[in-house]
């Protein structure tokens, strides 16, 4: 007999919200009911999401509210502008595609109720420009909020003109960080920029910028709607609210889980997840995609939120889940990855530049059998160098990933320099 699955709260991935670019069928059922309360009481919206404590959900979990706050202290210069990221090009992260094309409704409310919010007249979606199947969902319901009352209610409530524009991506991961995405969308190559000044204070065109991931803001209609407290309550304690875990790897049932946030690692993976393929034990989890760090099966119980992942040394990332099993060589994922994040690394930062590329090299090498010792303490080296080196946290992932294997894996880094052939340096075998 199946084992019964946990109810679990929709909100985000509720039928009602999953209806495409069908306007009317979303409108039956409330959607677009929070932008005449953002435009009556922007401020209770910001307020309700402070206390919501919404967090970040592109990777940093970094507090919602702190950003909204500093952007709406901001004077329009001319413009203010509300990015949404969709960018999502991680392996493992597959989450926003899916709110995009499914829940295009839900997440242009979301962000016209955060513009509202912080005084915004200008929204630019920002699509990773392989999402085909997103962009034409987001194509079609924006034309029809441009000619919607509620972009009109909007309009008025803001003193001037509400401006939606889809922008599709540049297709290069580096285009999602924050300053990168303005860069493109100003139509320059995506080249992270230097930090201060923050987008809140000088983004898009010199202008007040709030950058959220999609995530992020299809939850704000609901808070605004429903209140901070039944948001919170949404959760598994520690865990506030609902969040969407993109699970993938060597499990039954791979996909997009919206769960208690708090939820156990055990529970996404054997109740969610159908448990592994062809029941092998489970070696490890990639959290937050690659540029996190791994947990292992001591961490199955951990609650799945942001600062439990913290205390044991993890991070939640983007809820990206990849599950890897027992006879699975860790050096050549950890390899992949890092030759991902060399190809991904824009070049302007040299530690970064050729911090990467020496990591991915060293890497294939002793994943291939050529590898020496000499080349694993160089690389324990690059781990403790490079983060915080560069412009942007690309590096820091790229160092926390090899960083994590080490610490949970060292075995099987030291055992592959030893199968190395003495003629390339690597340990006699006798
Ligand atoms: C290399 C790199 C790639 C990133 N890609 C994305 C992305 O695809 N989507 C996203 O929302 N945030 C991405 N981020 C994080 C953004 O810089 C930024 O923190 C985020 O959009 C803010 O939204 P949030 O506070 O709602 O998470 C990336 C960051 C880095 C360093
Ligand atoms: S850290 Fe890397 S990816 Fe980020 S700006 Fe510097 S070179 Fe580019």
């Amino acid at each position: 007999m199946d084992e019964m699955k946990p109810q679990t709260p929709q909100v985000l991935l509720h039928p009602d919200q999953r209806v495409g670019a069908n306007m009317a069928r979303w409108r039956k059922s409330g959607g677009g009911d929070a932008i005449s309360i953002a435009a009556g009481n922007p401020d209770r919206v910001r307020e309700q999401v402070r206390l919501a404590e919404l967090r970040g959900l592109g990777g940093s979990g970094f507090p919602a509210w702190r950003k909204w706050e500093a952007v709406a202290a901001e004077k329009p210069n001319p413009d203010k502008y509300v990015v949404v990221n969709g960018n999502e090009d991680e392996p493992g992260t597959f989450k926003d595609r899916l709110l995009l094309e499914e829940t295009p409704h839900q997440v242009i409310e979301g962000a016209v109720v955060t513009a509202l919010a912080v005084g915004a007249n200008r929204v630019v979606f920002y699509v990773n420009p392989d999402l085909s199947r997103s962009l034409a969902a987001m194509r079609i319901a924006l034309e029809q909020w441009k000619t919607s009352d509620l972009t009109a209610q909007a309009s008025t409530a803001l003193g001037k003109p509400l401006d939606l524009l889809l922008c599709p991506g540049s297709g290069h991961y580096i285009g999602g960080e924050e300053t990168a995405a303005m860069e493109w969308i100003e139509g320059r190559f995506p080249f992270p920029r230097g930090k201060p000044p923050y987008p809140a204070q000088s983004g898009i065109k010199g202008c007040p910028t709030l950058i959220n991931n999609v995530e992020t803001l299809a939850y704000v209609s609901h808070i605004a709607k429903h209140g901070a407290d039944w948001f919170r309550a949404l959760g598994k304690a520690p865990g506030l609210g609902t969040k969407l875990y993109s699970l993938s790897g060597d499990v039954l049932y791979p996909g997009v889980f919206e769960l208690p946030k708090g939820t156990s690692l055990r529970e996404l993976v054997y109740t969610h997840g159908g448990g592994l393929l062809s029941g092998k034990p489970l070696k490890a989890v990639f959290t937050g995609g690659p540029s996190s760090t791994l947990l292992t099966p001591a961490d199955l119980d951990v609650a799945l939120d942001f600062d439990s992942l913290r205390a044991r040394g993890s991070s939640l990332g983007t809820g990206a889940m990849i599950v890897i099993s027992e006879g699975t060589g860790i050096v050549k994922r950890v390899a992949e990855y890092e030759r991902f994040f060399a190809h991904s690394s824009c070049g302007q930062c040299n530690s970064c530049k050729t911090g990467t590329a020496t990591m991915s090299q060293l890497l294939d090498r002793i994943d291939t059998g050529r590898g020496t010792e000499s080349d694993l303490s160089i690389l324990k080296n690059l781990c403790a160098m490079l983060p915080n080196s560069g412009r942007c946290h690309l590096v820091n992932g790229a160092a926390m990933l090899l960083d994590s294997a080490f610490r949970h894996f060292h075995d099987e880094f030291v055992q592959a320099v030893a199968r190395a052939p003495a003629r390339f340096g690597g340990a006699s075998r006798g």
